[in-house]
């Protein structure tokens, strides 16, 4: 096999994943091609998190048949969270895909492959590595200034709707010095930004000989010469600490800046949820965190149409969110999930209903980020450059509350970090001016 291409679909986890197993393809000689058409392999790195993305999976899968039948020496794997959740029956579906690998079994990806090439029938690798957390993979990410680390895999949460937990596994912490090495080496190789991924970042430490905690692990990070600015995705409301709020407000390299989701504003939705908040306790956590966070910037993730949801239990997300003032918000349809337990809950919403929620909060939320992004015109905020920009500008970059910047000015200051007084706002990005 000389050459590869990966196909993304979901999160910064499965994107992440897609650059180590770059890594560990490009370590073994083979060449990441920039179309499909170009590879003798194309990986599909999918996605299960909504239906949506599942029917994304299977029209791509559906174009790489055509190329395939046009190409049959043509090897087609399925990797990520559908490949572990539909493991074999994919090929009942597909039965031209060769391989089929789980998320906790990368770390095999070089021997899967040789698997594959050897023998015309599918291999299927799903069983999961006990061991994945302490793999060190080589990674060749996309990006040169801006990093994603992995500091936990799993999720122990169990909240009703998701499949994460059934597909990721338990919660199982990488070591912290293998952690803060790979950041050390990132700082050498020149990056200014890492990005500590988990599905609860905030628990991160359980079950590890070493003890250690998320804000203990920040300290650490933080003393790594070179790297300028820390973030971390994401975070469960129940876990968030006081120890937390005191790390983010003094270590000066974390940035101002916290996804917290929240999915619903109605108490009784969250215990259905199985979220182990109410909506006073976590609007408490916010209020604190803002109180000691000058300048802190939040988004959260709301779910609309939750099994059970009636038009009050709406109206109390709508209110939470006028509330809690966020900078952000990803908004969902509640999506019907294999194996979870909220397929069993009566009540399920029907489509148009979701659809309307969906489009009120959304439109609501708009008001509020233009209002907030308003209130930034005439600040200097510092923005780490990060490449050029495609609209309006001629660099572009990020604030520490993560908001998309562009700004006139040379090349050169791609990878800096810049003062830079805000002029202008929209809802999507702002536009500023260097400070002499
Ligand atoms: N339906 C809709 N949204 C979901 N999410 C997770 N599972 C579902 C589902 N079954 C959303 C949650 C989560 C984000 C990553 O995706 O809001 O925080
Ligand atoms: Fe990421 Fe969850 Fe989608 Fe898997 S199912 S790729 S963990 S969002």
């Amino acid at each position: 096999m000389k050459s590869f291409h990966i196909i993304t679909f979901g999160c910064q986890m499965n994107e992440h994943d897609s650059e180590r197993m770059t890594g560990i393809l490009e370590a073994r000689g083979c060449a990441s091609a920039s179309v499909a058409g170009d590879a003798d392999m194309v990986i599909l790195n999918t996605c299960s998190i909504r239906e949506k993305a599942e029917q994304k999976f299977y029209s791509e899968l559906g174009r790489l048949k055509k190329l395939k039948d046009e190409k049959p020496g043509l090897k087609i794997a399925v990797a990520g969270c559908i490949a572990q959740q539909e493991g074999s029956n994919i090929l009942s579906r597909a039965p031209y895909v060769d391989l089929i690998f789980g998320p906790s079994d990368i770390a095999r990806l070089s021997h899967v492959v040789d698997k594959s090439l050897s023998q015309p029938s599918p291999v299927i690798d799903t069983a999961g590595d006990p061991e994945y957390h302490r793999k060190r993979l080589p990674a060749a990410r996309a990006d040169k200034i801006k990093a994603w680390v992995s500091i936990m895999y799993g999720c122990d949460n169990f909240c009703t709707y998701c499949v994460v937990p059934y597909l990721r596994g338990r919660e199982r912490s990488r070591p912290p010095d293998d952690i803060i090495n790979e950041v050390r080496e990132l700082a050498q190789k020149g990056y200014k930004e890492v990005t500590l991924l988990g599905q609860n970042v905030n628990s991160y430490g359980k079950g590890l000989e070493q003890s250690a905690d998320f804000p203990s692990l920040l300290r650490l990070v933080n003393d790594v010469p070179g790297i300028e600015r820390i973030r971390f995705v994401t975070s469960h409301p129940r876990d968030l600490s006081e120890k937390l709020t005191v790390a983010v407000r003094d270590l000066p390299k974390v940035c101002e800046f916290l996804h917290l989701p929240i999915q619903s504003g109605s108490d009784r939705i969250l215990a259905s949820m199985n979220r182990k908040y109410t909506r006073a306790e976590y609007l408490d956590k916010i209020m604190r965190l803002r109180d000691s966070v000058s300048g802190l910037a939040l988004t959260t993730d709301i779910i609309v149409g939750f099994p059970g949801e009636t038009e009050q239990d709406f109206e109390l997300t709508v209110t939470l969110l006028e509330e809690a003032q966020y900078d952000g918000i990803f908004a969902f349809k509640y999506s019907k999930r294999p194996g979870t337990a909220a397929l069993n809950l009566s009540g399920h919403v029907p489509e148009r209903i979701k659809e309307e929620r969906l489009a009120r909060v959304l439109d609501l939320q708009k008001a509020i980020t233009e209002k907030k992004n308003k209130a930034l015109s005439g600040t200097v905020q510092e923005v780490l450059v990060d490449g050029h920009s495609k609209r309006g500008g001629t660099i572009t970059g990020r604030t520490r509350g993560n908001k998309a910047v562009n700004i006139d000015g040379p090349a050169s200051l791609i990878g800096s970090l810049v003062h830079v007084e805000i002029i202008s706002t929209g809802v999507n990005s702002l536009t500023g001016k260097i400070c002499e």
